[in-house]
């Protein structure tokens, strides 16, 4: 067997990068109890919810490189992201990571399974997986070029994977893994936000009161930000109670206008986009290192209309010239996106064990359920998170 580059982290985690196929490593570590099928929902076509359909013969993953786990779901969390994939929105960029086991015999990615976040337990796992073994429970979240979470299993990267939090149920668990990746990638990696550097730092959250914004609030309260918050007037007690400073309600009128009253932010995370962008650069403190960042960008849009190449050169340049803009009155405009991470859902684990970050459930679904499910999230308005709890252990 060819030799595997490791790097190991700081928590002792083995990575191996997942470059290299060994599609032997089936033949010497076989699924679990050799089935082949397992029930799912699945999309044949983009669309509305029309096209989600279930069945009990999905393909049963199997582990196609060494550092790779299978987990038995749980429970599967839904996010606006899961709404447009449903619609093909990212299809493009999808369709270029995609793996070609990932596709079927005529090259397409259908039938797709779509969920983003997992809670479960791990079943199998690779040969070179050291980290984790049979029976670990875990969370993660996972890239959205990959099978997703609505299904009995899913196959990972085992460094997309964390040891669930001990004090969460799998439903709670399930709730957070691609919101917190997609907060932390934003605040931290983006941001330049640390637990170390974050105290006393002014941060606004434009739209505090979803998935995003309501993890956001707590990871940064956790590390002494003073945090404010818009959302609708009905929503108010959700965020303050999850630690919220100040909250301005936006229903009430132009709301960068009582923002404007208020003290000058270190840090903007905006969860809404189109004409925020306007108004809330001005809401920073100039000349002093202060970060506009911006979940909601084009990328994917452009990808899709103009293709790969045009697109990635169109974004490119849109983000370019916008930074530059911004730069020049002395704040630092960048675009934030979803990256999954088991090493940071690692530490978000201590602190949702140390009882600083608490999932926020609004509503649960059964597996039958998973059209239902999509047509909460995607009436949009809310107020946490939506979860399909996938088998009993889910509750
Ligand atoms: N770039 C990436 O990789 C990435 C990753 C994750 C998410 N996102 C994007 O980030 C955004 C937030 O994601 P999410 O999961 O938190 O969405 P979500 O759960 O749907 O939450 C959005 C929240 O914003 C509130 N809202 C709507 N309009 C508002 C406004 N003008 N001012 C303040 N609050 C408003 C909504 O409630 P009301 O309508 O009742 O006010 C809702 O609570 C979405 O657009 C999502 O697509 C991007």
């Amino acid at each position: 067997m060819a030799a595997i580059g490791r790097v190991v982290s700081s928590s002792g985690r083995f990575f191996s990068p997942n470059i290299l196929r060994i599609s032997i490593s089936r033949f010497l570590k076989t699924s679990s109890n050799c089935r082949t099928v397992m029930p799912a929902w699945v999309i044949d076509k983009y669309g509305n919810n029309d096209v989600l359909r279930f069945t009990k013969n999905a393909i049963f993953p199997i582990i196609n490189y060494p550092n790779e786990v299978i987990v038995k779901v749980f429970a599967a969390g839904l996010n606006p992201m899961d709404i447009h994939m449903r619609g093909g929105h990212g299809a493009a960029t999808m369709s270029m990571k995609r793996d070609p086991l990932n596709m079927n015999q005529a090259g397409s990615e259908f039938p797709l399974i779509l969920g983003r976040e997992v809670s479960g337990v791990i079943m199998e796992c690779g040969l070179d997986v050291k980290y984790f073994k049979e029976k670990d429970e875990v969370w993660a979240s996972i890239p959205p070029w990959k099978r997703g979470s609505l299904a009995e299993f899913v196959v990972l990267s085992a460094n997309e994977v964390s040891l669930k939090p001990k004090s969460l149920s799998h439903t709670e668990a399930a709730a957070m893994p691609y919101v917190a990746n997609t907060a932390w990638s934003a605040l931290v990696n983006t941001g330049g936000l640390t637990k170390e550097n974050c105290a006393k730092k002014r941060v606004l959250i434009l739209g505090g009161s979803g998935g995003v914004g309501t993890f956001a609030i707590q990871m940064l309260k956790a590390w002494g930000a003073h945090v404010t918050v818009t959302c609708a007037k009905n929503a108010e007690r959700l965020v303050t109670g999850l630690g919220a400073d100040h909250v301005v309600d936006y229903t009430a009128g132009p709301v960068q206008v009582p923002l404007a009253a208020l003290d000058k932010f270190d840090l903007i995370l905006d969860n809404i986009g189109g004409s925020t962008e306007h108004w809330a650069l001005n809401l920073l403190k100039p000349w002093s290192g202060a970060k506009y960042v911006t979940l909601v960008t084009p990328f994917l849009q452009n990808t899709d209309a103009l293709g790969i190449a045009d697109g990635m050169m169109q974004t490119a340049a849109t983000v370019a010239s916008r930074a530059l803009k911004h730069l020049a009155k002395g704040v630092h405009y960048r675009w934030g996106f979803f990256a999954p991470s088991g090493p940071a859902l690692d530490e978000i684990r201590e602190m949702v064990d140390a009882g600083q970050i608490h999932a926020v459930v609004e509503e649960t679904f059964n597996f039958t359920q998973v059209p239902q499910a999509f047509a909460k999230v995607e009436k949009g308005h809310a107020r946490g998170k939506t979860v399909v709890q996938i088998s009993n252990g889910g509750t």
